[in-house]
This record gives C-alpha cells, sequence and structure tokens, in this order.
C-alpha cells in the first residue's frame, strides 16, 4: 500500500524519535515533568499510566498540538521545539485521537480521504471543478483510500456515513484516516477505548499489520495491559506526569515503582 517497499519481518532499527527532557505546564498544572524517551524505528512503543498521567498531553508535544515550555524532540535526525501540527504531519507523523475526530455526516471512504489532503497538490478549485491534472490526482487518491478500506475489512461500508457506524468501527476509519497519510510515525491514543474483546482482538491485529506489513513505526497509547503486554516492543510508563518506568514489558510488569502505581489506581 504505502510507496515504499514493504518491510519483509519485522526489523526493529535506529532511533527514529527522541523525546528529551519535556517539561509542560498548563497554569499551575505540571502535565509533564522532564520526559525522556525514544522510539524506534518499526518499534511498537507503548505509552501506559493511569488517567491524568499525562499520556495524551505527551503525544500532544510530539504532533505539536501543544508546545512544551522545556525540552525538545528530534524526529529522523530533526530536532524541533516549536513546529505546528501540519509541519509535523508533513514530516511523517499521524494520529488518532482519544476522541474520535471524524466527520460524522460524511461517508467512511470521505472521511478517509481528507487524510490525503496534505498529499494532494491540486488546489481546491480545480479538484471541485475536477479539471485535467485534478481529476486524474483525485482518482489516484482514490484508488489508494480503496486499498486502505480493503486492508481494514470496512468494504461494506464504504459510502456509510461514519455516524451510523458502531464504534469499534468508527475507530476503525479513523485508524484508515491516519493511515491515508503513509505515515512513518503513527501515533494511537487510546484506539481500542470502549471495545469488546472481538474489536480489541481485530484492531490489535490491524496495527499489528500495519507495522509488519509497512513498516510503520507505532506510539500506542493503551489502557488494556493484556494488549500492552502483548503488542509492545518496549513500554513507557507515566505517572502523575513523571516517567516512572521504561522497559520491555516483562521489565515493566516486575518494576516495583510500576506496580505501586497501578495498585494505587482505578485501573
Ligand atoms: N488543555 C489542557 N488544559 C489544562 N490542563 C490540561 C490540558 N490537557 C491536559 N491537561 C491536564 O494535564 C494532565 C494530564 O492529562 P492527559 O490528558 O495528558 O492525561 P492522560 O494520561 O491522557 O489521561 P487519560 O488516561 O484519562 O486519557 C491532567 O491533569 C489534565 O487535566
Ligand atoms: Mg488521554
Amino acid at each position: 500500500m504505502a510507496a515504499s517497499a514493504p518491510v519483509t519481518g519485522r526489523r526493529i532499527g535506529d532511533v527514529i524519535l527522541d523525546v528529551q527532557n519535556i517539561t509542560l505546564r498548563f497554569g499551575g498544572v505540571k502535565a509533564l515533568t522532564d520526559i525522556s524517551f525514544d522510539v524506534r524505528e518499526h518499534e511498537v512503543r507503548s505509552i501506559i499510566g493511569p488517567n491524568g498521567a499525562g499520556k495524551s498531553s505527551m503525544l500532544n508535544c510530539i504532533n505539536g498540538v501543544y508546545q512544551p515550555q522545556e525540552g525538545q524532540i528530534t524526529f529522523r535526525g530533526k530536532t524541533f521545539r516549536h513546529m505546528n501540527s501540519r509541519q509535523v504531519a508533513e514530516m511523517g507523523v499521524a494520529r488518532t485521537f482519544q476522541n474520535l475526530a471524524l466527520f460524522k455526516g460524511m461517508s467512511v471512504l470521505d472521511n478517509i480521504m481528507t487524510g490525503r489532503n496534505l498529499k494532494m497538490k491540486c488546489g481546491l478549485l480545480a479538484q471541485a471543478f475536477r479539471l485535467g491534472p485534478a481529476e486524474r490526482e483525485e482518482i489516484r487518491h482514490r484508488e489508494f483510500v480503496e486499498r486502505i478500506i480493503d486492508f481494514l475489512e470496512i468494504q461494506a461500508w464504504r459510502k456509510t456515513p461514519v455516524g451510523r457506524l458502531p464504534y469499534g468501527l468508527q475507530k476503525r476509519v479513523d485508524l484508515g484516516r491516519a493511515l491515508a497519510m503513509e505515515p512513518q510515525v503513527l501515533l494511537l491514543d487510546e484506539p481500542m477505548a470502549g471495545m469488546n474483546v472481538e474489536e480489541k482482538q481485530d484492531m490489535s491485529r490491524f496495527i499489528l499489520d500495519v507495522n509488519d506489513e509497512f513498516g510503520t513505526t507505532i506510539v500506542l497509547i493503551e489502557h488494556d495491559m493484556g494488549v500492552v503486554m502483548d503488542i509492545s516492543d518496549r513500554v513507557v510508563v507515566l505517572d502523575y506526569g513523571k516517567k516512572i518506568g521504561d522497559g520491555t514489558p516483562d521489565e515493566v510488569r516486575n518494576n516495583p515503582e510500576v506496580i505501586r502505581a497501578y495498585l494505587g489506581a482505578e485501573h
């Protein structure tokens, strides 16, 4: 699906994303305190922690929604402090949201198409009137989107308004919208929240397939520990905005500070 050659087997590569000493404050609230961790190419890297630990804030710093007061982030060797979401997206980082950000009245196909906007060269006016190159470009993008729809096994709903789909499928469409950007790094904020066991299994499989087949690096926030331990290469643990653990699933599972944080939390 992606323009680049498919990755055969999973080869964890060099550091692609390096988060260095990030501190983020909202007035008096310190959402993140001096957080550092790295993400290697082709890795599934999870961020876990109790509610309010700072997980979503961390993703918001990575994709330029929040500007941290301190620290910096290096993506593919390029260090940035103040980059906006569009610039980060153009560099190859896509994101799904904890609370879905889809257009409920629009079809599955058109929602996933919105993920192609960054890739479109022709202006909106030319597209609207389907003029020459714009028409050819739109056909190419639609073909790409159709491939994503096949990959995510949502062909039956391609023309259905997203608002009419069950929640689990909406989450899958949101993943499709992010995949349409052909990202090198995919940030997933609780892609399985509110799903039943079967839907979670499907979503885990899609995440692993994206990682395997396209070599996409995954940064995953997830509360379901079974899923996290199953599919992650390494896990960062946050609690009250501080990093309290970082390592393989086994290392994190046996870390006394992590166990303490989870015993004291409601999940
Ligand atoms: N835009 C904001 N304005 C003010 N405070 C915020 C903002 N975003 C996050 N916070 C605060 O930062 C802290 C971390 O929130 P965050 O949403 O990152 O946690 P989380 O780990 O994603 O939690 P959850 O598991 O519930 O999604 C919380 O105290 C939250 O209230
Ligand atoms: Mg969150």
